[in-house]
């Protein structure tokens, strides 16, 4: 199975990536969580360049990214699938995510689309809590840790991203809009995009994924 989750920030594609990741037995290849996970390594030039960039809701430099998931997705558990989440961001990275699965032999089976409400989309993000520590993500109120403010997995103090400030928000909206939304064209003339809905809960979309994974004998 190999996937693309397109959606607007907070649809949650990140929190269905790992369930399906989970279930499938498939890497999910955030370019978020690397990017994050390299700004938090002070040592790295990657995450020096990346910052300004992620904290603000611009999105990084397209030869960063792309030279990040090629090489994550050459690792051998990307051999039987991968899930990418947030990446392609804009038509340059999809044209090269075409080329680099087309010099491995291989191809997309299906590109998701989480249509959602701005409702939602900012009930989600304002609410959104996270480990620093081991990534899990939690919701204030949707989807709440056992004791408040702790992660459940490891106890680490749960943190609020610091790209889900209201103006920042407002920003990775913008940019999602401008440069993201036009690849739904780019996989609908492809004949791989599905939508889906981003508003329903953990549990309803999962089973929707499944059921439409079941329909189009993708495994
Ligand atoms: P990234 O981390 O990819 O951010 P995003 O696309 O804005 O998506 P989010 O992580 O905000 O949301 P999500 O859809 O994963 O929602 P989640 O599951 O967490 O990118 C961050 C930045 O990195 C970018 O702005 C850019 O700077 C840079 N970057 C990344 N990729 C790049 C690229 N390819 N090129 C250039 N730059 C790049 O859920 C949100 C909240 O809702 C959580 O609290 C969750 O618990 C809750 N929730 C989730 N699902 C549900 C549900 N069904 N019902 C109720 N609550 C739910």
């Amino acid at each position: 199975m190999r996937l693309v989750l397109i959606g607007p920030p907070g649809a949650g594609k990140g929190t269905q990536a790992k369930v399906l990741s989970a279930k499938h037995n498939i890497p999910h290849v955030s370019t978020g969580d690397i990017l994050r996970a390299k700004i938090n390594d002070e040592s790295s030039e990657i995450g020096k360049k990346a910052r300004e960039y992620v904290e603000n809701g611009k999105l990084v430099p397209d030869e960063v990214v792309v030279q990040m998931v090629e090489e994550r997705i050459a690792e051998p558990d990307a051999a039987k699938g991968f899930i990418l989440d947030g990446f392609p961001r804009n038509e340059r990275q999809a044209v090269v995510l075409d080329e680099v699965l087309s010099d491995l032999n291989i191809g997309l089976d299906i590109v998701l689309y989480f249509k959602t409400s701005t409702k939602t989309i900012i009930n989600r993000l304002s609410g959104r809590r996270s480990c620093p520590n081991c990534g899990a993500v939690y919701h204030v109120t949707n989807i709440p840790p056992k004791v408040e403010g702790k992660c459940d997995l490891c106890g680490a103090d749960l943190i609020q991203r610091k790209d889900d400030k209201e103006d920042t928000i407002r920003k990775r909206i913008e940019v999602y809009e401008a440069e993201t939304k036009p690849l739904l064209n780019y996989y609908s003339q492809k004949g791989l995009l599905r939508e889906v809905s981003g508003d329903l809960n953990v549990d309803e979309l999962s089973q929707v994924l499944e059921q439409l994974f079941l329909s189009l004998n993708v495994k």
